[in-house]
């Protein structure tokens, strides 16, 4: 299945009344006929097909290699469309849909039964987000479809954070896909269980943990997020992730990191620093890559998964890396870096 002619579409986000850009045409009449489509997203590049057909979110699955006890998340553009997916959504739910969509929130809600069975692997809820981003808002309307989508990215890789990286992991995969320019948040969204009383946050993301209580107080952390041996409540958690081809080991003190480094290249091998704006001239490795500014973490959750992957073209074996504060969106980062590492932590 990797040898099939890829539609490339270029879309400008900017561009008015994308609902008729030729490109978004062409693609959602693809989805229309039960087709795989990649497209941006505000968080990363997700790989659509319709929720409502079994055998189209099937070609998800076979396209990325993706377990099929991982569930998919439902994206939709109009509020309306929450009816047919989900049971009445509690209050907390109804205020953080007012307070944060369109945005990087996936909720998880009791589901009615009507999406394809294997967009939710056999569980009684489904998660539904409405992204933020003009290119997927038209590929929604045009289609007039709810499109389950994944990250687009063969399963254990980095997420894609521009049409490149899609390309390259997909190319030859998928029917099509539309390169709408890189995206903006850059790690995937927030998904939260408001299933029960207190909602519970599965996978950290763009919109933040201290964010998510100003509006509904206090929630809980699922306690699989950090500690290995419990099975997260979030099927996706529990694969490694988000990870380079070299290895990956966090370094909890950064002055040790030229250290580790010296030892290994003496060693013959290629080693890699994941270094900040701020201590990237610091270091003397193979290959030095910044995930942007320590004191701006928004720019780090932009670069991250970018960085990753250019270890990987440069074949770079072993990797370093700094760690960051867990507050605000440094939990998001910290959560993919510590699935890259598969907990490796000096
Ligand atoms: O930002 C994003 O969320 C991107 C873009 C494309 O929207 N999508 C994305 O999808 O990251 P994916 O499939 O890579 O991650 C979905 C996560 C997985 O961890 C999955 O297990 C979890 O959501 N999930 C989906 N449905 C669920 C459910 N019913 N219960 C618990 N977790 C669920
Ligand atoms: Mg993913």
């Amino acid at each position: 299945m990797n040898n099939q002619q890829t539609f490339h579409w270029t879309v400008d986000k900017n561009e008015e009344n994308l609902k008729e850009n030729q490109g978004i045409i062409e693609a959602a009449h693809l989805l229309q006929q039960g087709e795989v489509i990649a497209f941006p997203t505000e968080t990363v590049y997700g790989l659509g097909a319709n929720a409502l057909d079994e055998a189209a979110i099937a070609k998800i699955f076979i396209a990325k290699g993706r377990p099929n006890d991982n569930p998919l998340i439902v994206h939709i553009a109009r509020r309306e469309q929450l009816n047919d997916l989900v049971q009445e959504p509690s209050e907390k739910a109804r205020a953080l849909i007012e307070s944060f969509w369109p945005g990087p929130l996936t909720l998880i809600f009791k589901q009615t039964g009507s999406v394809a069975k294997n967009v939710t692997a056999g569980l009684d809820t489904v998660a539904v987000r409405m992204p933020d981003h003009p290119v997927a808002e038209a590929l929604l309307l045009a289609s007039d479809l709810p499109l389950a989508a994944p990250s687009a990215n063969l399963s254990g890789k980095p997420s894609p954070t521009a049409a490149e990286h899609v390309w390259t992991d997909l190319q030859g995969r998928v029917v099509g896909i539309i390169d709408g320019g890189s995206t903006g948040v850059g790690l995937e969204s927030t998904v939260l269980d408001v299933t029960g009383e207190i909602p519970i946050l599965f996978r950290p993301g763009g919109i933040t943990k201290e964010a998510i209580e100003s509006v509904v107080g206090p929630i809980q952390v699922d306690p699989a997020l950090k500690k290995d041996d419990q099975a997260p409540r979030s099927p996706g958690m529990k694969y490694t992730h988000y990870a380079p081809q070299g290895d990956l080991f966090l370094v909890s003190e950064k002055e040790e990191i030229q250290g580790y480094v010296d030892k290994w290249r003496l060693q013959g091998k290629m080693v890699g620093v994941l270094a900040t704006e701020e201590s990237k001239s610091n270091y003397e490795a193979d290959v030095i890559i910044s995930c942007g500014s320590r004191a701006n973490l928004a720019s780090v959750a932009n670069q991250l998964y970018d960085a990753l992957r250019a270890f990987d073209k440069k074949g770079v074996e072993l990797i370093f890396a700094e760690i960051f504060s867990e507050e605000g969106i440094g939990l998001a980062i910290m959560n993919r870096l510590e699935k890259a590492s598969a907990g490796r932590i000096l």
